[in-house]
C-alpha cells in the first residue's frame, strides 16, 4: 500500500484507556448546544444581515440543512469509532493517511480560526458592557502599518483568549453543572430578546426580502453579498456539535443517546437561529444593526429596554468564552491526536508532568489566534473557519460513503437514514457553501492547504506511527 494510503485501523487501539460510560443524551444536548450557541448567533448575524438583507433567515435554513445532512454522517462515523480526533480519525482509518492529514491540518486551521472569531464577538459585548459602566475600551487599537495594510490589535480578544488558555493550562475542564448553567442562561437571553423584539415587529422590513440577490457575488465594498454569502458566513453559527462525538466514548448507550444529541442540538439551534434572525429584522432595519459589534444588545437597546441590553450582554460575555474552551481544548486534543500517530512532533503531545495539560500547544495556539484577531474582521475570520469546516465535513461524508462500501457488515450503532442520499447532499451543500464565500477565503484556504502537503511529506509521511510498522 502506497505511503499515502495506508490506513488507521478502525478498533480503537489497545492502549486506549476505557472512560467511563457516564454520559446519556440530556447530557449530550447540553454539551452540543453549548458548543454550537456563541458568537455566530450574538454577534455574526449583524454581519449576515448586512450580507443578505431579511434574507437571511433563509441563509439560516440553508446552513442549518447542510449542517444537518453533515451532522446525520457525524454520528454514524462517531459511534462506529468512538475514537479521539473525530474527523480526523475518521478520514485517517477510510481514505488513508494523506487525506487524514489533509483533513487534521484544516481542523487544526478550523478550531484555532473559532477561537479567535468567538474571541472577537466577544470582545463586542464586552466593550458594549464596559462602556454601559463608563469604561472606554476599544475593540482595535491600530499600532502600526505595513504597505498601506493597518496592523491593528484588539486588546479584549487578546485577554479572552489568554485568560481561557490560562485556564486549560491549569487543568480546567468545562464542568457538566456550569455548562448546563450556562446554556439555560444562553438560551433564555435570546428568548428574552425574542420576547422584547417581537411586540415591535413590521412584517414590511421583510421588503425587498433579498436586496443582494439570491447568490453569493463580490460587493464593491470588499466580501460577497446575497442570500447565499449570508448561509455560507452564518454557517459559522452552526458547528460545535462535533464536540458532541467527541463524546462517545463516554457515552451510555452510543447508538441512541449520540444520535439525539446531535440531531437534537441542531433542530434546536437552527429552529432558534430562525426565530432570532426574524424577529431582529422585524424589530428594526436591519442597516441600523448590521455593523453593530453586539446586535443582539443594540436592538433592545434602541427598542428602549437598556437593562434587558445589559442583561443580554452580560450573558453573552460570560457564557460566549465557554464556546472557546470548547474549541480551544478541541484544538490540542487534535494536536494531541496527530503527534500520538506521528504525523506531528510527538512532543507536541507530551503534557506537564505536574498540571498534566498540554502546555506548549496551548500556548502556541493561544499566541497565533490573538494575532488573527487584530489582522482581520469577524466576517472574515469566521469565513476562514467556515473554509476548514467545511473540508472537514465534505471527508467526512466521503469516509461514510467508502466505509458502507469498504465495511458493510461492521457494527454500525447508529446508520444514518437514506445514507446515499444524504452524504451527497451534505458534500454538495459544502461545496455550495464553500464555493460562496469571498475569493480571499478560499485562497487563504488553499495557501494554507499548499503548506500543509509539503510538510505531510517532508514529516508526517516518515515520521508516522504506521510508517513506522508497515
Ligand atoms: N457555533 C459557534 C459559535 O457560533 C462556533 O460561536
Amino acid at each position: 500500500m502506497a505511503f499515502w494510503t495506508r490506513r488507521k485501523p478502525i478498533e480503537a487501539p489497545a492502549h486506549h484507556q476505557e472512560l467511563k460510560r457516564t454520559l446519556s443524551w440530556p447530557h449530550l444536548l447540553a454539551l452540543g448546544v453549548g458548543a454550537i450557541v456563541g458568537a455566530g448567533i450574538y454577534a455574526l448575524i449583524g454581519q449576515g444581515a448586512g450580507m443578505a438583507g431579511p434574507g437571511v433567515i433563509v441563509s439560516f435554513a440553508v446552513a442549518g440543512a447542510v449542517c444537518a445532512c453533515a451532522a446525520l454522517c457525524y454520528a454514524e462515523l462517531a459511534t462506529m469509532m468512538p475514537a479521539s480526533g473525530s474527523a480526523y480519525t475518521y478520514t485517517y482509518s477510510s481514505l488513508g493517511e494523506l487525506a487524514g492529514w489533509i483533513v487534521g491540518w484544516a481542523l487544526i486551521l478550523e478550531y484555532s480560526v473559532v477561537v479567535s472569531a468567538v474571541a472577537v464577538g466577544w470582545s463586542g459585548y464586552a466593550s458594549g458592557l464596559l462602556t454601559g459602566w463608563g469604561v472606554d475600551a476599544p475593540q482595535m487599537i491600530q499600532f502600526g502599518e505595513i504597505a498601506g495594510q493597518a496592523l491593528h490589535f484588539n486588546p479584549l480578544a487578546v485577554f479572552i483568549i489568554f485568560l481561557v488558555a490560562g485556564l486549560l493550562i491549569l487543568g480546567t475542564r468545562e464542568s457538566a453543572w456550569i455548562n448546563a448553567v450556562l446554556v439555560v442562561a444562553k438560551i433564555a437571553a435570546l428568548i428574552l430578546f425574542l420576547v422584547i423584539a417581537l411586540p415591535a415587529f413590521d412584517i414590511a422590513r421583510f421588503t425587498p426580502f433579498a436586496p443582494f440577490g439570491w447568490g453569493s457575488a463580490p460587493a464593491e465594498t470588499g466580501g460577497n453579498i446575497g442570500v447565499m454569502a449570508g448561509a455560507a458566513v452564518m454557517f459559522f453559527a452552526f458547528y460545535g456539535f462535533d464536540a458532541v462525538s467527541t463524546a462517545a466514548e463516554e457515552t451510555k448507550n452510543p447508538g441512541r443517546d449520540l444520535a439525539i444529541g446531535i440531531i437534537g442540538s441542531m433542530v434546536i439551534c437552527t429552529l432558534l437561529y430562525m426565530a432570532v434572525g426574524a424577529a431582529a429584522i422585524g424589530a428594526m432595519d436591519f442597516r441600523a444593526f448590521a455593523g453593530s459589534g453586539e446586535p443582539i444588545a443594540h436592538i433592545v437597546r434602541d427598542l428602549g429596554q437598556p437593562q434587558a441590553a445589559a442583561i443580554i450582554g452580560g450573558v453573552a460575555s460570560i457564557a460566549i468564552p465557554t464556546v472557546i474552551l470548547a474549541f480551544l481544548y478541541g484544538q490540542t486534543r487534535i494536536f494531541y491526536v496527530m503527534a500520538r500517530d506521528g504525523l506531528l512532533p510527538r512532543s507536541w503531545s507530551r503534557v506537564h508532568s505536574k498540571l498534566g495539560t498540554p502546555i506548549f500547544v496551548t500556548i502556541l495556539t493561544a499566541v497565533v489566534t490573538s494575532v488573527l484577531a487584530g489582522l482581520l474582521t469577524l466576517g472574515e475570520i469566521a469565513s476562514l473557519a467556515n473554509a476548514g469546516t467545511l473540508a472537514a465535513f465534505i471527508a467526512v461524508a466521503i469516509s461514510l460513503m467508502v466505509l458502507r462500501q469498504r465495511e458493510p457488515t461492521r457494527a454500525r450503532p447508529f446508520r444514518t437514514p437514506f445514507a446515499w442520499v444524504v452524504a451527497p447532499l451534505a458534500i454538495v451543500g459544502c461545496l455550495y457553501l464553500f464555493s460562496s464565500l469571498n475569493a480571499g477565503t478560499i485562497q487563504r484556504f488553499f495557501i494554507w492547504m499548499a503548506i500543509g502537503i509539503p510538510v505531510y511529506l517532508a514529516w508526517g509521511a516518515h515520521q508516522s506511527a504506521l510508517a513506522k510498522t508497515t
